[in-house]
């Protein structure tokens, strides 16, 4: 197959993904938002819902979470470290009887026929991973899905402000102390980010025009043997709602989750995070105010998008 496959793996496959993957709501303020909007957004849609195809399903955050509420998965994913880590989630949580793991790339899914599944969902960006595929793909995930459908891509309006931005993650520690590498990294780097940066109007306008984070250098350093980031496709709101609408999905809404969160000083948003109850009601303010048409696309960096057949 073309590159993409070549770099999900390499990436993916890191031994240690499936457990850091796991455990990013531990460290990151920002995975905390986007995953309480998603949760919210997916069960309050699970009426007539018996079977999820989730695609690019990790280590199985939203996968383990359907089979709790009584539907059938099958979790789809290029990583066989990820599949082993939610294999592993899936035993704990009591559903493995209720997941069926398959090892498959996203840009070859001929394997289900047309309507398999009442539902489809691939969050946190698995069809931006599949560039220069990803209109096939998203093709694909409507062909075999029969009711309802989301997905969550990465966003373009979302991921320009990061270009002027060296140290956005830092914003989202939740707990610097913590023995994550990547926390560990960020702090560790912020200062010298902040020194080395130099803002480039034509790096920006680059990415505005063709989407695309990453490009001739990471393509090069693959074929060397390399396993950079990857190269990832960046959707614009009405180039996404455009797409399904043409494949026939219908009452298209588009949220940004993580909009919110984005305005908010780090040192506030730890404190909200350490009282249960403000950390509650903030997490359902944003999950409101993210929903908004206005600010979708300018969420973290995800676009996400809903849709029925
Ligand atoms: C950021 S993770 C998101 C995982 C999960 N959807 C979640 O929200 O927790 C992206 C996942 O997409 C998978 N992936 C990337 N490219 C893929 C492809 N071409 N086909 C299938 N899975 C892919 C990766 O292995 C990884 O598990």
């Amino acid at each position: 197959m073309d590159y993409s496959r070549k770099i999900s793996e390499r990436l993916w496959n890191l031994p240690d993904k499936g457990e850091l993957e796991s455990r990013r709501e531990d460290t990151f303020i920002d995975d905390i938002v986007q995953k309480s909007h998603l949760e919210k957004e997916l069960l309050s849609h699970l009426d007539g819902i018996r079977t999820v195809f989730d695609g690019g399903a990790g280590c199985g955050r939203f996968s383990i979470l359907l089979a709790k509420h009584g539907c059938q998965v099958t979790h789809f994913d290029i990583s066989q470290p990820m599949i082993d880590k939610a294999k592993e989630l899936a035993e704990k949580e009591g559903v493995l009887d209720k997941i069926v793991f398959i090892k498959g790339a996203l840009e070859d899914l001929s394997a289900f026929a047309d309507n398999s599944f009442d539902m489809v969902i691939s969050f946190d960006a698995p069809v931006s991973y599949t560039y220069p595929r990803q209109e096939q793909v998203i093709g694909e995930l409507v062909r075999i899905c029969g009711k309802r459908i989301l997905l969550s891509v990465s966003s373009r309006l979302g991921y320009l402000p990061y270009l002027a931005n060296p140290i956005q993650k830092n914003q989202f520690i939740l707990d610097e102390g913590y023995g994550d590498p990547f926390v560990r990294w960020c702090v560790e780097n912020a200062a010298e980010a902040v020194g080395a940066f130099r803002f480039q109007k034509d790096a920006v306008l680059k990415v505005w025009s063709d989407g695309l984070m990453g490009g001739e250098e990471e393509i090069a350093a693959y074929e060397g043997g390399g396993a950079p980031w990857c190269i990832t496709y960046t959707f614009l709101p009405d180039e996404l709602e455009g797409l399904l609408e043409r494949c026939g999905v219908k009452n298209i809404r588009l949220a940004g989750p993580g909009a919110y969160a984005r305005t908010i000083p780090r040192e506030v948003l730890v404190k909200i995070m350490n009282d249960p109850k403000q950390r509650e009601e903030f997490l359902d303010v944003c999950y409101r105010y993210d929903s908004s048409p206005y600010v979708c696309g300018m969420g973290k960096d995800n676009l996400l998008a809903v849709g029925e057949l």
